[in-house]
């Protein structure tokens, strides 16, 4: 797959086969993740890579606790604002849409809501960690730009993936679960898996702003 292919073709993915991703598979993604560019080569990323039982195991919890409404212990994205807010709602109805859920049917959207939380029941996730210690403004930086490699990487093997901050909603879950998070910030993670070509969501393609509109120029008179 080429490049430009790669990138234009990528989208969320939140719904899956139950198809089981290999190992070398998921090892060989996240070597070619690895390439990215980091600030003084810091790659301050590390990965947790969950499947069967620990996963189905964080995703129970996961569920217990959002059925009690546990508030979890990061804080909420505020994208209340302004043209952020008008592309959150945008995407949101476009789901919504897609997946035929009613503005009012609450039960539904916290059923789709709710999803996120389980991983979208991908048959893998891969949650991405940085050491506590690298807390720099481009430590968070590097860990998009190997976020955004992992996801087309994984497009070369027939994956999709969906980046969800959800995934790291109870964090104190995770790290009594996987001791490799001794000392460790969750990032974000990443559900991955071959995606369900009839699960509506999936067909969703979702607006960029025009280059024109955020780009300034300088210097290119003729
Ligand atoms: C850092 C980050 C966190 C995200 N968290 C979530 C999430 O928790 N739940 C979700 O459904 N999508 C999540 N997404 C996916 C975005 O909603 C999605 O990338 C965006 O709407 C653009 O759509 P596209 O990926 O299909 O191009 C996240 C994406 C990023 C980069």
């Amino acid at each position: 797959m080429d490049l430009k292919t790669a990138i234009c073709q990528r989208r969320s993915i939140r719904g899956f086969t139950d198809r089981p991703v290999e190992r070398e598979t998921l090892r060989q993604v996240l070597t070619l993740a690895g390439r990215a560019v980091s600030a003084v080569n810091a790659q301050p990323w590390e990965f947790a890579v969950v499947t069967g039982t620990a996963l189905d195991a964080i995703r129970r919890e996961y569920m217990e606790r959002l059925e009690r409404n546990d508030p979890g212990g990061l804080p909420l994205l505020r994208y209340g604002e302004g043209i952020f807010r008008e592309r959150r709602v945008a995407v949101g109805k476009q789901l919504f849409a897609a997946m035929g859920i009613a503005r009012e049917d609450t039960e539904k959207r916290r059923w789709w809501s709710s999803r996120g939380y389980r991983f979208f029941d991908a048959p893998a996730v891969i949650l991405l960690m940085m050491d506590e210690t690298a807390d720099d403004y481009t430590c968070r930086l590097d860990m998009g730009c190997v976020v955004q490699n992992l996801c087309l990487a994984a497009m070369e093997h027939g994956l999709g993936t969906c980046v969800a901050y959800q995934a790291v909603h109870y964090p104190d879950t995770l790290r009594r679960r996987l001791p490799c998070a001794e000392g460790k910030r969750f990032v974000c993670g990443v559900a991955i898996g071959y995606p369900d070509e009839r699960f509506p969501a999936n067909a969703v393609v979702t607006d960029r702003a025009d280059v024109d509109s955020i780009t300034s120029w300088y210097g290119f008179d003729t």
